[in-house]
């Protein structure tokens, strides 16, 4: 082979890998955002006053989001005071913007009339939100939320397995980070000043 036959191969394989590299990153963050998009989706439930609540009516302002029920004897109420004094440590206009959504797990005990009672133990802006079972599995698979009525001989007093996450969604129901169950409200707080009063 001459050099010069060697140099265009070279040049050639070089052009291939970083074409391949180039691909492979553009497949990668594709994927990144795809998973993001994949989180919320379109649902339909009642909040604690009756009033029906779907995808659209959280649109038009941020949305803090919580899955659980108000059966939980420590993870959720924890969950939804952090986002409450999260909520209460911002300046007012800037709270103003986002809006608080606890989502049951449990339909079958939190009823309109239970969701209006634990409402009173939170942020006033707080949604509540219950429907029919079929209805509370829907949205929980919009937002990749998993839970299980735990092993229990009670048809009455259970536990509820579910995930203790904390999404933070744009005006426009668009995913954009998440709290997990170690969250501060500081923590919560400061981004929320960062990314909503930005
Ligand atoms: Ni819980």
């Amino acid at each position: 082979m001459s050099t010069r036959a060697f140099v265009v191969v070279v040049a050639l394989l070089s052009a291939v890998l970083a074409g391949t590299v180039v691909a492979g990153y553009l497949v990668w963050s594709r994927d990144d955002q795809g998973a993001a998009v994949m989180i919320g989706g379109p649902f339909e439930l009642v909040d604690q006053t009756g009033r029906p609540v779907t995808q659209d009516s959280l649109k038009g302002k941020w949305s803090l989001i919580y899955f659980g029920y108000t059966y939980c004897p420590d993870v959720c109420p924890t969950s939804l005071s952090v986002m409450s004094q999260a909520l209460d440590a911002l300046d007012p206009a800037l709270a103003a913007k986002v809006t608080p959504v606890f989502f049951t797990v449990d339909p079958e005990r939190d009823t309109v009339e239970q969701l209006a009672l634990y409402h009173q133990s939170f942020h006033p802006s707080f949604l509540m939100l219950t429907g029919t079972p079929e209805q509370v599995r829907a949205a929980a698979k919009a937002y990749r939320v998993y839970y299980r009525k735990a092993e229990n001989d009670s048809a009455t007093e259970y536990l509820m397995d579910h995930s203790s996450i904390t999404y933070l969604m744009n005006p426009d129901g668009g995913y954009v980070t998440h709290f997990g169950h170690d969250a501060t409200p500081e923590g919560i707080a400061e981004t929320l000043r960062k990314l909503v009063g930005g």
